[in-house]
């Protein structure tokens, strides 16, 4: 089983002073996610690669692209520091083409599906994936309800790549999180839980031993 990380989502940080609120992550995260929407892919917007350039931190950056034609901005999120490139299934025209566009490039390529979309969607693309991400709520926005019907799609990823990369990510928390460490689960994208948490370290160290807790109770 991989190495659980604890990636929090900086969608909820403060962008007037990024650079000031993500150092005081920096301790507890194994990464940062970093959302990025284009109002088309999904209903909302955030920030692009301009934004993610002026990032200034030794934590690795896993760009979520929530983007329509990813393929057109993969070079710009490479040069504005992406340690990961996640893209989604269902944004793609021809998504192993772009998932290698991303590798040759040097960064990690990583696959997203939505809640709705089926593992078989991304059979093509698993083999060769560094990490594959399973939505755990509608893409678009923070603070939603984790969607357990997802569940199955991770366990049935773990099954067939028992040393992959499985994130998932949307309304993760202390409760969520070992539902989806139980079936295989090892990244914990959590935007709210940490970020809106009157300690933020407390939050993040309580969703890691929630989520070791499920894992020490799958190896018994
Ligand atoms: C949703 C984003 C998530 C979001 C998670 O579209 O991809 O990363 O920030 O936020 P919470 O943890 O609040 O659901
Ligand atoms: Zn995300």
């Amino acid at each position: 089983m991989p190495k659980i990380k604890i990636t929090p989502s900086i969608l909820g940080a403060d962008y007037g002073d990024l650079n000031h609120h993500l150092q005081k992550l920096e301790g507890f995260s194994d990464a940062f996610h970093v959302d990025v929407m284009d109002g088309n892919f999904v209903p909302n917007l955030s920030i692009g690669a301009m934004v993610v350039s002026c990032i200034k931190t030794t934590i690795p950056l896993d760009c979520h692209l929530m983007i329509n034609n990813p393929a057109n901005y993969i070079e710009d999120f490479v040069k504005a520091g992406a340690h990961s490139i996640w893209i989604h299934a269902e944004a793609s025209k021809d998504l192993k083409k772009n998932m290698e566009a991303i590798r040759d490039f040097g960064v990690l390529s990583c696959v997203v599906i939505n809640p709705e979309t089926p593992v078989k969607k991304i059979k093509k693309v698993l083999p060769a994936a560094d990490a594959v991400l399973v939505m755990s709520v509608h893409p678009g926005f923070g603070g939603q309800a984790f969607m357990p019907e997802v569940l199955p799609k991770i366990a049935e990823i773990r099954k067939e790549y028992p040393e992959l990369d499985i994130a998932v990510d949307g309304g993760i928390n202390d409760k969520t999180a070992p539902l989806a460490a139980a079936v295989g689960a090892n990244i914990f994208v959590a935007g709210s839980y940490i970020l809106k948490s009157s300690n933020p370290e407390d939050a993040a160290n309580k969703l890691r031993d929630a989520v070791s807790a499920a894992n020490n109770m799958l190896i018994k």
